[in-house]
């Protein structure tokens, strides 16, 4: 296989772009920017996210069982730059951010478009990143939109030329 093609080819995925957040309740929050998620079923309604195994973001959502999957806006690409950093909690806000705790206990980022919470239905531990299977168990839409749900989000090809996660 020729490295360049599958670098350049697996990079034509188009991707979106999300903060996924955690609490373990054993004073362990995470808060990543991630990009590999996408729906898998209907009903019950699920979604999958691959999680970095090595990160400290999936060994507290694995502590808690439960994620957020945050929704960013268009003119949020500072926030997804904020969180590829490792989250800190400090006066009440998550890397800077304000947040309140949903339902499963996972931080809600206020200034998210949407949210959906999930409880870890199962794990594929295989490679450098395990897929994390969630049922959603609750969603947040605070602010109303026109249009497409899908033309309002924050994709990867928004955040510049040189910004790719994948290849
Ligand atoms: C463009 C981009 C996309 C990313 N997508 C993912 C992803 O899908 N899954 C993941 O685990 N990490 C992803 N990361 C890395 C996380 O953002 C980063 O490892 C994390 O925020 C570091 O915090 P932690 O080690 O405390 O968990 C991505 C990074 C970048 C730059």
């Amino acid at each position: 296989m020729n490295p360049d093609s599958k670098k350049a080819v697996l990079r034509m995925i188009p991707y979106g772009i999300y903060i996924l957040t955690a609490d373990d309740a054993k004073g362990n929050v995470a808060a990543a920017t991630v990009n590999w998620v996408t729906q898998t079923s209907f009903v019950p309604p699920l979604v999958v996210v691959a999680v970095k195994a090595d990160s400290g973001t999936y060994q507290t959502l694995k502590a808690a069982r439960t994620f957020a999957l945050n929704m960013l806006g268009k003119d949020h690409k500072s926030l997804a730059f904020a969180f590829f950093r490792p989250a800190d909690l400090s006066d009440g806000k998550l890397s800077g951010q304000p947040y309140r705790t949903g339902a499963t206990g996972a931080p809600i980022l206020v200034n998210a478009p949407g949210a959906v919470e999930c409880r870890v239905t199962s794990i594929v531990e295989q490679g450098d990143h395990h897929i994390v299977v969630g049922e959603v168990v609750e969603a947040h839409l605070d602010k109303p939109f026109n249009g497409r749900p899908d033309a309002a989000i924050l994709e990867m090809k928004d955040l510049g030329d040189n910004v790719f996660y994948g290849g």
